[in-house]
């Protein structure tokens, strides 16, 4: 653990740094050819065996199912981030910035292909030793146990690690049914941008109640806050009638590997399935740096609530706010950041300050691939005009119970 010092981070990491912008993209109609996503023959659904790693990511848990990343759930780098722009359209930023993160916490950094494990900690046999003699943290972990370094509280149907024993992983059945039961069962059912901001603070507010380790640093408020968008920016299903897609009971469930009529739904980990006749987002509109910017802007006027950080303090609903100002050496205040573009400056600059603390150690091509992340977190600035953030407070996390039980302690 670092020693609780004001930390003043590397000069040379500008704000923003920018070596891709993406373009904010519009939706031009629907085009079936391009967005078809053919789910037969070898890209059939296999559901996992037992040796086969699946974990948090609905996303890639389907991908691996459906054979576009390995189906044992061990996948590199650069093919996770392939498969989740092709497949599921994420835009190239974020989806570089989602894998490198994969690999850095979950992966195995002595293999130059970076290799993780979407799921538990693989036999050291499979990914490789060597991780441990670098001196960095143990064996490659995989993604389920990177709590609060990427898995996080509060996900959209995931339960808190803490309440959990440890499982932040699977999918708790009252979640799935609190964000199910806010559409009826209909033909027009569409968990769209509003159902999804509702069911967020919904999780909110359960974590609060019920989780007295709740955490919700500015970190992990990026992390939730995105994969909760994920939901209806990549999981929705595309055609002529609904060119920027609908969301139906049916796909919903069948992409969180759910089955059975409601009121008696059965979930099995790791069964997440891409239907037949699913289209994908327009190739010329993924969710992009832009996209997820916007609904994170929306999503703090829906709710102010989201934006304000912190964590419980041992016992649920005790929730105190992180003190923006000292955090930030008085560059933002909880007011200044419903100003402007404040709020989205001061998550993506936090994250990268805060990153290179959970990996401190890193050497040679793994410092590289840390680079890349901070790149990438800074390109979904880019076009930004920010405040300069030059370091943050983390000794002020301390006060949160939850900040501990990180996989690996900053
Ligand atoms: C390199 C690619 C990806 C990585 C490394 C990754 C990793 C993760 C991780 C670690 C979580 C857990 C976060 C948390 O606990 O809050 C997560 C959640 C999620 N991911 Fe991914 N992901 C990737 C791509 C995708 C794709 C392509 C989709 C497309 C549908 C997707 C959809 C989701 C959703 C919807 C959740 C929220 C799960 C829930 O709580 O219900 N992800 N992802």
């Amino acid at each position: 653990m670092l020693a609780p010092l004001l930390l003043l981070i590397t000069g040379c990491r500008a704000f923003p740094s920018s070596t891709f912008v993406e373009a904010h993209a519009r939706s031009s109609g629907f085009d079936s050819t391009a967005q078809y996503i053919d789910v037969t023959g070898a890209h059939r659904y296999v559901a996992p065996g037992p040796t086969d790693f699946r974990g948090p990511c609905p996303g890639l848990n389907a991908l691996a199912n459906h054979n576009f990343i390995p189906h044992n759930g061990t996948v590199a780098l650069q093919n996770s981030i392939d498969a989740s722009m092709q497949v599921f359209g994420m835009s190239p930023v974020v989806a570089t910035a989602a894998g490198l993160l994969g690999a850095l916490y979950a992966g195995n950094l002595a293999d130059l292909s970076f290799p993780y494990s979407i799921g538990d900690t693989p036999p050291t046999t499979i990914l490789g030793g060597l991780l441990g003699a670098l001196g960095l943290f143990g064996p490659p972990q995989g993604l389920s146990h990177t709590h609060n370094q990427f898995e996080s509280d509060s996900s959209a149907t995931r339960g808190d690690a803490f309440q959990f024993n440890g499982n932040g992983y699977d999918l708790q059945m009252p979640a799935f049914v609190e964000l199910y039961n806010r559409q009826n069962e209909s033909s027009t059912a569409n968990y769209d941008r509003d159902v999804i901001f509702a069911h967020r603070v919904q999780r909110l507010h359960d974590s609060k109640q019920q989780n007295g380790r709740f955490f919700y640093g500015p970190v992990q408020a990026v992390f939730s806050s995105l994969t909760n968008l994920l939901v209806y920016g990549l999981m929705s299903n595309h055609s002529t009638e609904y060119p920027d897609g609908i969301l139906s009971n049916d796909l919903l469930k069948s992409l969180y590997g759910i089955t059975g009529p409601n009121g008696a739904f059965v979930y099995e980990r790791g069964t997440e399935q891409i239907p037949g006749g699913w289209y994908r987002r327009p190739i010329d509109n993924p969710y992009s740096a832009t996209g997820v910017l916007t609904d994170l802007a929306a999503l703090t006027l829906y709710s102010p609530e989201t934006a304000v950080f912190g964590g419980n303090t041992g016992e649920p609903n005790t929730f105190a706010p992180l003190d923006i100002s000292g955090f930030t050496q008085g560059t933002y205040t909880a007011a200044s950041l419903l100003e402007g573009n404040n709020l989205a400056c001061f998550l993506f600059q936090a994250t990268q300050l805060l990153l290179p603390l959970g990996l401190v150690g890193l050497e040679g091509i793994a410092l590289g691939l840390l680079d890349q992340l901070i790149a990438a977190l800074g390109d979904i600035l880019a076009g930004i005009t920010c405040p300069e953030l030059a370091g943050v407070d983390s000794s002020m996390l301390e006060q949160y119970p939850g900040y501990q039980d990180s996989s690996h302690p900053v």
